[in-house]
């Protein structure tokens, strides 16, 4: 007899994500000549820039050619991408990484979620609450999460990032063998200083924990002394994997690129206590697993990183942070609480006293015809939030808010 991977059947009936499209297409069903605008998922509506565009055509035009054409990619990325990730994205901030760190991958989703492949089922694990819910899930998926009893899972600690606390995670105060945190954050839009985040870097090298760094936003931080990486912080690369993404950096939903960087003196343990680097067991892995992210988009992500694509694609995200601003201000001038949306696309927004987050979803489908992310599907700590995103096109923008004070 087949038997399934027990647990599954624990897991919520969907992906949040996946649930609130279902409620929006029931809604767009039954009120076909209402105009939804979305600012749930973040999902760009800007298109590609025109260097990436560029760049896409000459790999196509190369795949059509004998001479040219390439068959499967090197599992880990192209060299000529890699090395402009490392010169772009790290030594241009003075940290030092070499080409062999670097795994190019079809985004972080599945990177952030696959990565558990590689640890035990036995590992503790902390998660930020509200939190991106790959990482839980994935993690409830391997068995590491235990048992779900009113939303909670046994195995998981929970670290709450609430106004009461500036939205600064605590530090456990037990130990944990691994720690997701993603900064800038989704979905709070905040972020963490140097020396918060040297805290947590600085807990994991006593501990001999491993944190999980999505660094998927970092593109959007507009302020000054802001970490973009985590290995800008001394030791980091003893104890952290990154991981960063082209989607919403350049637009990249629907062209499918990521990277993660493991570094080589990353070790983790077996149960006898011996050694082993986790770069080399990701690479075994994703050998493996994966054949590689295609040429065409390689090609596309490396003109990310030329002169015109910076300032083309720095453009697109000076529009979306402008999106941002709108919605931000729009909202508390509309008497709203909101939180992020300076160094980050999304803007967390406090429900009016006494409404849920599936009720004020509910207000803003129903009556405004506007998508948002209930908080509450980020976690318990989420309630009474919720989040909207930045990466409308500035009509949309503009005409949301524009609703929400009628
Ligand atoms: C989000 O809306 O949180 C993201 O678009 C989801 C993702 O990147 O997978």
């Amino acid at each position: 007899m087949i038997q399934i991977n027990e647990n599954f059947p624990k897991l919520s009936d969907s992906y949040l994500f996946s649930e609130i499209a279902k409620k929006v297409n029931r809604y767009k069903e039954a009120n076909p000549e209402r105009n939804i605008i979305s600012l749930g998922i973040g999902d760009v509506t800007q298109p590609l820039a025109p260097a990436v565009v560029a760049a896409m055509h000459k790999a196509v035009e190369e795949m059509g050619e004998a001479s040219t054409m390439r068959g499967y990619a090197p599992e880990s990325g192209y060299l000529f991408l890699k090395e402009a990730i490392i010169r772009n994205d790290f030594h241009q901030r003075g940290i030092s990484l070499d080409v062999d760190e670097i795994f190019v991958s079809d985004g972080a989703k599945s990177d952030t979620g696959n990565i558990g492949d590689v640890l035990d089922a036995g590992n503790t694990v902390a998660i930020t609450d509200p939190v991106y819910p790959v990482y839980l899930d994935t993690n409830a998926m391997a068995g590491r999460a235990g048992d779900c009893h009113n939303g909670r899972w046994s195995r998981i600690e929970y670290l709450p990032a609430v106004p009461e606390n500036g939205f600064i995670p605590r530090i456990p105060d037990r130990k944990v063998d691994m720690i997701y945190l993603c900064y800038p954050n989704n979905p709070t839009g905040t972020t963490l200083t140097r020396e918060q985040l040297k805290h947590w870097v600085d807990y994991a090298l006593e501990n001999k924990s491993l944190i999980l760094f999505d660094a998927a936003y970092e593109a959007f931080i507009t302020q000054e002394d802001i970490p973009h990486s985590i290995y800008e912080i001394e030791g980091a690369t003893q104890v952290a994997i990154e991981f960063r993404s082209f989607s919403k950096t350049a637009g990249f939903t629907g062209v499918r690129c990521g990277y993660t960087v493991v570094p080589k003196a990353l070790k983790a343990f077996d149960k006898t206590g011996k050694e082993y680097a986790l770069n080399a067991l990701w690479n075994r892995r994703q050998s493996t697993k994966f054949n590689g992210t295609a040429y065409i988009v390689q090609r596309a992500a490396e003109a990310v990183y030329s002169p015109e694509g910076k300032k083309q694609i720095r453009q697109t995200i000076d529009y979306y942070m402008e999106n941002a601003r709108i919605i931000k201000e729009g909202l508390n001038a509309l008497g709203y609480t909101s939180y992020g949306g300076v160094n980050a696309p999304y803007i967390w927004v406090q429900t009016p006293a006494g409404i849920s987050s599936w009720e004020f979803f509910d207000k803003l489908l129903n009556e405004y015809q506007i998508v948002c992310t209930p908080g509450v599907g980020f976690g318990a700590s989420g309630e009474g939030f919720v989040r909207m995103t930045a990466f409308g096109t500035r009509d949309n923008t503009i005409e949301a808010i524009q609703r929400m004070g009628r």
